[in-house]
């Protein structure tokens, strides 16, 4: 028998990529691939890139002419383009790196494996079409092998918000949900192999609307309930939402559901109506807050994390001095926070823009004040027992690291058996971004 050709996969961007990246290579395991660490010993290197950041293309292009020694070393070497660069680009990055063999977007990677045989000694492929057949359903089976306790599994794909400053609509097209069904075959499948925390993935997670068991149309919530009564699964969570798709039953789930766990990714992108308003959000900060509270009468622990533009055209001080307010009241565990930049295509791209240096400067103080509430939050935490997702060894002996149920890095001393269970842990200490406990 052959040995098995090595596949190098480099991935950029959100955990969306990061499922993506996980079913390319299992794609290719079927066809006779295997996975490899070292771009050196690769006979095929993937790149599942990312266009959200500022000037994504150009670093693909870049990373694409340092690949280029490695193919005048190994002429068979076969490079690929995927993700959302791919889809934007498209044959474009063959022009300008005639060494790449295959381009193919998000929506068409189940046909990577078919794509990867036609191509090669000079013929090359591009697909990045938004095909009709189901992709999800033409990929093979997942990987057999004993897998980490968390997972993701993506549910939904593309956007239909079209916020001014945002790619994805573009680059994911419009908004498509799993049917029931499929999704929970490989949660079963994930499950049987070891996962006991499952994040349900989509661009706009909570605008979930797939067919469910009797053809009747299902919500994210009662995707989540069916998911409930999967024996071994443990924990739930979903990413991203929208505001606007927040609907009474997915709230109340966060109420009811015990598995459904008490963390959100609810972004606002800015605490100025008239700015969300050039956003294409609509929402306004008092309905973002208004919907705030009500999430937390179901779940008053529920830790809530969140999205910030700051420098978005137009805004003055007084836009700027709003998100500032709507975060004092929002009290974030976690957030992710941006300096507006141009995304060629996108409406704010047109318009005037702010001076750089007004943008870091509000950008630092947005932070540092995030920052101080993450660390407020994290040492609230301290003296409390916490049941504790055991996930991996550290580098220290003997010692552990898991997550809480607020996603919260917890270290702790425990036999490597425990890998894989939920243990109570005392927490001792808050440490910069974790948190050290002992077994209770
Ligand atoms: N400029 C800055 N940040 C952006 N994001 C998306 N597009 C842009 C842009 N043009 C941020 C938003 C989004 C997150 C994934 O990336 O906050 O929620
Ligand atoms: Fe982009 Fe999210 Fe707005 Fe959709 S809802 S356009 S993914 S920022």
């Amino acid at each position: 028998m052959n040995a098995a050709k090595k596949l190098f996969v480099k991935t950029y961007g959100c955990q969306m990529n990061v499922y993506d990246s996980e079913r390319m290579i299992e794609t290719m395991e079927h066809a006779g691939y295997e996975k490899t660490d070292t771009p050196e010993n690769a006979d095929m290197i993937l790149l599942n890139t990312c266009h959200i950041r500022e000037k994504a293309a150009e670093k693909i292009y870049s990373e694409l002419g340092r690949l280029k020694a490695f193919k005048s070393d190994k002429p068979d070497l076969k490079i690929a383009v995927a993700g959302c660069v791919a889809q934007a680009e498209g044959g474009e990055i063959m022009r300008r790196q005639p060494m790449v063999d295959m381009v193919v977007g998000p929506q068409s990677y189940h046909r990577l494996a078919a794509i990867e045989k036609v191509s090669g000694n000079g013929r090359k492929v591009v697909d990045i079409d938004f095909p009709e057949e189901d992709k999800f359903g033409q990929l093979g089976a997942r990987a057999k092998a004993r897998r980490a306790p968390s997972a993701f599994l993506t549910v939904q794909e593309g956007c239909d918000k079209f916020c001014s400053f945002c790619v994805v609509p573009y680059t994911r097209g419009v908004e498509s949900s799993r049917p029931v069904d499929q999704i929970l075959n490989e949660a079963r499948y994930l499950v049987d192999r070891g996962v006991r925390d499952i994040t349900l993935l989509g661009q706009n997670v909570n605008a979930y609307h797939g067919v469910g068991f009797k053809g009747q149309e299902t919500s994210l919530a009662a995707l989540i309930w069916e998911l409930d009564k999967l024996d071994g699964l443990q924990r739930i969570r979903f990413t991203t939402s929208h505001p606007n798709d927040m609907d009474d039953d997915l709230i109340e789930a966060h109420g009811n559901c015990a598995k459904l766990m008490p963390y959100l990714h609810l972004p606002v992108q800015s605490g100025s109506d008239r700015i969300l308003k050039r956003m294409n959000r609509s929402h306004t900060a008092q309905s973002y807050m208004d919907l705030i509270d009500r999430i937390r009468q179901a779940r008053p622990d529920i830790l809530i994390s969140g999205d910030f533009i700051v420098g978005f055209p137009e805004e003055t001080i007084e836009d700027f001095d709003a998100t500032m307010n709507l975060i004092r009241y929002v009290k974030y565990g976690q957030a992710y926070s941006f300096k507006y930049s141009t995304r060629p295509g996108t409406p704010a791209a047109e318009r005037d823009q702010l001076d750089e240096g007004v943008k870091a400067e509000r950008l630092y103080r947005l932070q540092n004040l995030i920052a101080t509430q993450q660390k407020s939050l994290q040492d609230s935490m301290v003296g409390r027992n916490l049941p504790v997702l055991l996930e991996k060894t550290t580098l220290f002996e003997g010692q552990l690291v898991g997550k809480s149920e607020y996603m919260h890095a917890v270290h702790v001393n425990a036999p490597e058996t425990m890998i894989g269970s939920i243990q109570l842990v005392r927490i001792s200490q808050s440490n910069r971004n974790s948190l050290t406990g002992s077994l209770c």
